[in-house]
């Protein structure tokens, strides 16, 4: 195992804490807080730079000079690896597949896409149907023939060592809640997809000795696959750290907000990056954070989080997907 040294450079601080003010009236009072890992470092930020701290810090530490992960054109953790691999010097490769339906003409070259492109990203295309691990490592092998050293990221970065820069996230909101007067929150919640984040913030929150609820929306799996995968992670994250704990009634998974599918957006997403965007003058993308933030907002009207709690929602980024999905998004003002 790797030593899960963090690498230097791509997060430099603490992303900020903010209260939503507006939203929390909005919502009767709940206080809403926003953790904003779509902030801070480079690449436009989000939760993939927490997770390529340690796992490019081990593709280093195993002196290999080509990154080569398995994405799609609109993929945030591409777009985020291919933005660190310029920042540090190293190559990167971006297995592509078209994992979601075609949105509109300049899907492929908007939005992510297009942020890859101007980085000089190399883009190999894969067809739907082909292994993504099996297109990796034939890639891994061309690289070695060629005098170079591969390094094939782990599926969304969730692997132990990125699921690590997840506790990480979980030692600061704690250290910010106290700095902003607040007691720990009762709930955080995020946007659940390969499952790193979230498995990190419960690893985090249990080995602080807290019994804040961690909710992840899924946006990719079913609630049992989803809750397997995160469960899972988590445990070993904490083995890891020599905890005793063990990950339990703390983790609620719930897929109810996905709609049609992964990168499929639906109507109330859509509503809610509106909404979200004139109460607080922020983004949310249609792909991971709407639907996390179209969960919340559900679970508080329906009285599932009381009023008087506190939450931390994890903002994680993915803000160029909105022009990829402009055409959804673009309302004529009348
Ligand atoms: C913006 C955004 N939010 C949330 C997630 C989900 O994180 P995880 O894959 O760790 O579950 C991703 C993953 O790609 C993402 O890009």
């Amino acid at each position: 195992m790797a030593s899960g040294e963090k690498l230097t450079g791509l997060i430099n601080k603490a992303t900020p804490l903010e209260f939503l003010p507006r939203l929390s009236e909005y919502l009767g009072g709940t206080k809403i807080y926003m953790k904003r890992d779509d902030e801070g470092g480079r690449g436009e930020g989000g939760n993939k730079l927490r997770k390529y701290e340690r796992i490019i810090g081990d593709a280093i530490a195993s002196n290999c000079d080509t990154l080569i992960i398995a994405g799609h054109y609109q993929s945030n953790a591409a777009r985020l690896l291919v933005s660190s691999a310029c920042r540090l010097g190293l190559k990167s490769i971006v297995v592509c597949k078209e994992l979601i339906p075609k949105q509109n003409d300049a899907f492929n070259n908007n939005g992510n896409a297009l942020l890859m492109n101007i980085m000089g990203a190399e883009i190999v295309p894969a067809k739907p149907g082909d292994d993504y691990l099996q297109a990796m490592n034939k890639i891994a092998e061309k690289v070695k023939k060629q005098g170079g050293k591969p390094y094939v990221i782990p599926f969304g970065g969730s692997n132990l060592l990125g699921s690590l820069g997840y506790v990480d996230c979980a030692d600061e909101i704690i250290t910010q809640m106290k700095q902003a007067g607040e007691s720990n929150p009762d709930y955080i919640i995020t946007a659940t997809g390969s499952g790193g984040t979230q498995a990190g913030l419960v690893a985090g929150i249990l080995k602080n000795n807290l019994n804040t609820k961690i909710i992840g929306f899924s946006v990719l799996h079913k609630s049992q696959q989803a809750m397997e995968i995160v469960t899972g992670l988590a445990d070993k994250t904490l083995k890891h750290l020599n905890s005793e704990h063990v990950p339990n009634d703390e983790i609620i998974i719930d897929d109810r907000f996905i709609g049609q599918g992964y990168g499929i957006p639906t109507k109330e997403c859509l509503e809610t990056i509106r909404l979200f965007a004139r109460l607080e003058g922020l983004f949310l993308c249609p792909v991971y954070t709407s639907k996390a933030m179209t969960g919340l907002i559900s679970y508080v009207k329906s009285g599932k989080i009381p009023k008087d709690k506190t939450v931390v929602f994890v903002h994680t980024g993915g803000s160029p997907l909105i022009y990829a999905y402009y055409d959804k998004l673009f309302k004529e003002n009348k």
